[in-house]
C-alpha cells in the first residue's frame, strides 16, 4: 500500500452510511498498482452537513470525492461545474477538483457500459426490457438510448413513472424508441425476438433475497440475457430465474468496479487498463468474501 508522506493526496467517499463501502479497496489498490501517491478514505457525512463537507474538502486540498446515497442529487448545488451527462441524469457520484471548486461527474452509467462490454453484453441494435422506473432506471434508459438500443420497453409497477421517462427520452432522441408496460403485461411484447433485460429495481436486494420483480418462467423464456444492477447478493433471484431459462445472467458488481475505475481516471489523468481493473476486481470479490 501507499506509504503516506508529506506529498500524499487524499480522495474519499462522502455518504451516509459509508461503513460498508468497497470503494477504498478499488482506489487504494489502483493507487498502489499505478504508483500514485494517493490514499482513499470514507467520510461519513451527517444529515445537514453536506455543504460543510464539500467546502471543507476543498479547503483541505482533497483531490477528488465519490458521492453516494443519499447525496448524489443534493450535492449538485455545491459544485462549481457539472459535466453535461451528470446534469442530464441529475445525479453526481464523482467530484473532481478544479481551481474554482469541484466539478461533478456521473461515472455510474459509463461504468455500467464498460462493465457490460467486459461481460460481452452489447446494447447496440438490441431489443431491451428495462425493469424499473426509479432514478437509476431513468439513467439506464438514457444510457441505452445513447448507445444505440433498437427498442427499450420499460416495465414498471407504476406505469406513470415509466411513461414520464419514455416521454423524456423519446423527445430527446426524436423518435419513439421507448415504450412502457406494467410488469404483468410482458406477454404483450413482440414474441419474435429475444431480449436483453436490465434489472434496475431494488427488488431482490439483501436482505429480501428471495424476491424478483417478475417471477413467471414465461417472462424469462423471452430473454437471451439478464443483467441485474444489484450486487448484494451476487446471485439474485432474477439471475437464478434467468439462468434457469437458459439465458446468460450478470450482476452489478463489475459496474461498481468500473464506476470507480473511471473516477480514478478522472482524478489522476491516467488510463487504467482493463487487465489492471480486473486484478482489482479479484480483490473486491475477496473483500466481499465470495468467489
Ligand atoms: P432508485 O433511486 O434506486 O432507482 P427508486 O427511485 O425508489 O430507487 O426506484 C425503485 C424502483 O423499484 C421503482 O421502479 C419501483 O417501482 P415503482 O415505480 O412502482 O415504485 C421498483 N420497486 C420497488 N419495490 C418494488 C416491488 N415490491 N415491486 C415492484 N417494483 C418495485
Amino acid at each position: 500500500m501507499v506509504e503516506i508522506n508529506g506529498k500524499t493526496y487524499t480522495c474519499g467517499l462522502i455518504g451516509n452510511p459509508v461503513e460498508h463501502t468497497m470503494s477504498p479497496v478499488i482506489h487504494n489498490n489502483l493507487a498502489d498498482a499505478t504508483g500514485e501517491n494517493l490514499v482513499y478514505v470514507p467520510f461519513h457525512v451527517a444529515t445537514g452537513l453536506l455543504g460543510d463537507a464539500v467546502k471543507g474538502a476543498f479547503g483541505l486540498n482533497i483531490l477528488g470525492m465519490n458521492v453516494t446515497v443519499p447525496y448524489k442529487s443534493d450535492v449538485i448545488p455545491f459544485l462549481s461545474d457539472i459535466d453535461p451527462l451528470a446534469e442530464r441524469i441529475g445525479a453526481v457520484n464523482t467530484l473532481v477538483r478544479t481551481s474554482e471548486g469541484y466539478k461533478g461527474y456521473n461515472t455510474d452509467m459509463p461504468g455500467l457500459l464498460r462493465a457490460m462490454k467486459k461481460d460481452g453484453v452489447s446494447v447496440e441494435g438490441e431489443n431491451i426490457i428495462l425493469l424499473g422506473a426509479g432514478g437509476v432506471a431513468r439513467a439506464v434508459a438514457m444510457l441505452l438510448a445513447d448507445n444505440g438500443a433498437s427498442k427499450i420497453y420499460i416495465l414498471n409497477r407504476t406505469v406513470d413513472k415509466a411513461q414520464k421517462i419514455a416521454d423524456e427520452i423519446n423527445g430527446y432522441v426524436g423518435k419513439n424508441i421507448v415504450e412502457v408496460k406494467r410488469n404483468d403485461e410482458y406477454s404483450t411484447l413482440p414474441q419474435n425476438v429475444k431480449y436483453l433485460a436490465v434489472q434496475a429495481t431494488s427488488v431482490g436486494m439483501y436482505p429480501k433475497v428471495d424476491e424478483a420483480v417478475i417471477e413467471d418462467e414465461a417472462f424469462y423464456n423471452m430473454l437471451h440475457t439478464g443483467y441485474d444492477l444489484i450486487f448484494n447478493p451476487l446471485e439474485t433471484k432474477f439471475m437464478k430465474l434467468t439462468k434457469a431459462s437458459g439465458a446468460n445472467a450478470f450482476h452489478g458488481y463489475r459496474m461498481l468496479l468500473y464506476q470507480g475505475v473511471i473516477a480514478y481516471e478522472l482524478w489522476t489523468g491516467k488510463a487504467v487498463p482493463d487487465e489492471l481493473a480486473e486484478e482489482v476486481y479479484v480483490k473486491m470479490l475477496a473483500a466481499m468474501n465470495v468467489d
